[in-house]
């Protein structure tokens, strides 16, 4: 038994995640957090909803709200989703907790003890009317490549140029349309990672030689671009204010840290949160997992390929500055895209599937085993309407759901309410056993390494070989002749059902609740199957109590393939 310390990139506050950010970050840290927990880990999954920076203000101003009462109404949407995903966080956190304010202000302090922060004057717009400087996506102008009129002073929406506020024609505020702009002098904190550059650069040599290539490899590409120093400050009014014992110049000019830079230290926030929310009588440390515990704990993040420069490079860099004791990442699990007919999901434009609307569609379960069954490890993958449908109806309904009825109803109607005993296990037993031994080896080998796509295929081939041994035996037919004969293979189908409802667990939650409470049997039966005990096909005896229930899995007909295309448009180019 080990420790582990679980975290998914904080989804963003500013509006309801898409599928694709479901499955790069949260659904595969919860399917490993489930997995590890039945292994009998300790495992502590964290996250948070990620709520400073410009776009948290930018929505909450076009939500008419405050941006305090915005993040709080926007952080119980997300969490009320989350749940209905299933996600089991240990702890679901706010970025602008108390906690995290507090340890982003002491992990400042200790970089510059260090001599990794340094007050540095930079030349920014700033608004007369508006009475404050502009970050550089609230300037917006004419662009100067392409004429498009409503350019944000970072970047073209029209054309994607990056830009800086200067280049654009006709500059203007996007806050109150003020034209009345001029260049300042004002100061800022400078993260000094150029001084971190080769320590960073060892650290990831010696711990990225394990990770996924999509992540080593994103890592290398920013090191060898050089680590240059950053500004981690801004002037915004939301956000961790920067300490005024330490900078009471820059404090009281109300700057705060940028989001970037407290982001990921919430990962420590939340967990704090997670102790100070503990209830009476438990005893939760949060420093026992974050502090001094290099070797005793092992931390896996799970994020998309857009966050990996951040959680490998500058996180880390942050931590290192510190020349304190903070846990710093062992394993990094990063994700290329899902996209929606081959063109990107969208939030801006609304283009994909939403994690609200998703729900209201179907239950959480269809939803996480198609994803995980196509997570876009080693590439971009696609999310069809057409493919999701024939992969519910293939392997949900008529795999798994189908074998799981046909046996319950059909034993239920020839030897009643508990599994019958029938004769001692044979040869086709035997083989079996054998059989599912290899692919729950098999499938632990793909989990313990993080390949959701292969888990989920010897998932699927743990569930046909189960409708193969039903094929062979068929003991609709069995029963004319040899009652024991279809007994032991009843009796035989429903250990494979109870074995399904543990080993799919970390994907179909919900559903392997609903097989496993079908048996009449105490409840540390949801622990894991050993392949051993698995080839021996005995967990559920004869004479337990069952009940049949309701359909699994229910198909995705035409008609409702129709509706949902209709309703979120399907392939753009049909
Ligand atoms: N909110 C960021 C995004 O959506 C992710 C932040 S991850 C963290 O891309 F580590 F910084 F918290
Ligand atoms: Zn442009």
């Amino acid at each position: 038994m080990a420790r582990h310390l679980i975290t998914s990139a904080l989804p963003y506050i500013n509006g309801i995640k898409h599928l694709g950010n479901m499955v790069g970050s949260m659904l595969p840290a919860d399917v490993y957090s489930r997995y590890l927990r039945q292994r009998g880990h300790d495992v502590l999954y964290i996250c948070a909803t990620d709520e400073h920076g410009t776009p948290a203000e930018l929505a909450a101003k076009e939500a008419g709200l405050p941006v305090a009462e915005f993040c709080a109404q926007q952080h119980e949407a997300q969490k009320a989703i989350y749940d209905g995903f299933a996600l089991a966080f240990d702890y679901f956190g706010r970025s602008s907790s108390p906690q995290n304010i507090e340890i982003t202000q002491t992990i400042a302090r200790e970089l510059k003890t260090n001599g990794f922060i340094e007050e540095r004057s930079i030349r920014q717009v700033y608004s007369l009317d508006d009475e404050r400087f502009l970050p550089d996506r609230y300037i917006v102008g004419t662009c100067p490549h392409c004429g498009y009129d409503k350019a944000r002073g970072d970047q073209c929406e029209n054309c994607t140029r990056v830009l800086d506020p200067t280049d654009l024609i006709n500059p203007r505020s996007a806050i109150s349309g003020s034209d009345r702009l001029e260049v300042r002098e004002t100061k800022h904190l400078f993260l000094l990672q150029s001084k971190l550059a080769d320590e960073v650069e060892a650290w990831v040599d010696e711990h990225g030689k394990d990770w996924p290539v999509l992540a080593s490899s994103i890592a290398r590409k920013w090191l060898s671009e050089g680590l240059h120093d950053r500004a981690i400050t801004r002037d915004l009014d939301w956000g961790v204010p920067v300490p005024a014992d330490t900078w009471p110049e820059l404090a009281a000019e109300g700057k705060v840290f940028y989001v970037w830079f407290d982001a990921p230290i919430e990962y420590i926030g939340a967990t704090k949160e997670w102790s100070d929310a503990a209830p009476e009588g438990e005893v939760r440390d949060w420093k026992s997992w974050w502090y001094d515990v290099d070797t005793d704990v092992r931390y896996t993040e799970f994020m998309a390929k857009d966050n990996v420069p951040f959680h490998t490079v500058m996180f880390p860099a942050t931590l290192l500055g510190t020349r304190d004791k903070w846990k710093k990442v062992d394993y990094v699990k990063a994700f290329n895209w899902l996209n929606y007919y081959g063109g990107k999901f969208s939030t801006s434009q609304r283009r994909g599937i939403f994690t609200d609307a998703a729900l209201e569609l179907l239950p959480a379960d269809y939803w996480r085993y198609f994803l995980m069954a196509n997570a876009p490890e080693s590439d971009d993958t696609s999310f069809t309407w057409e493919h999701f449908a024939a992969t519910v109806n293939k392997d949900l309904a008529d795999t798994l759901g189908n074998f799981v009825n046909r046996v319950l109803s059909f034993s239920r109607k020839r030897f009643g309410d508990e599994v019958p005993a029938g004769r001692e296990a044979g040869e086709a037993e035997r083989k079996l056993g054998e059989q599912i031994a290899q692919l729950l080896a098999e499938y632990e080998g793909h989990m313990e390494t993080l390949q959701f796509r292969k888990a989920t295929q010897t998932l699927r081939a743990l569930w046909s070989a189960g409708n193969s041994y039903l094929e062979e035996k068929a003991p609709w037919l069995e029963i004319k002749t040899d009652q024991d004969g279809a007994a032991l293979t009843l009796r035989t189908a429903m250990n494979l059902i109870h074995l399904y409802a543990v080993v799919s667990e970390p994907f179909i939650p919900s559903s392997s609740r609903a097989m496993r409470s079908a048996f009449a049997l105490p409840d540390d039966t949801a622990a894991w199957v050993s392949p051993d005990e698995a080839r021996a096909l005995s967990a559920v005896p004869a004479g337990t109590g069952f009940t049949v229930p309701p359909v699994l899995f229910a198909k995705i007909t035409d008609e409702d393939l129709a509706s949902y295309e209709e309703r979120f448009g399907g392939d753009p180019d049909a």
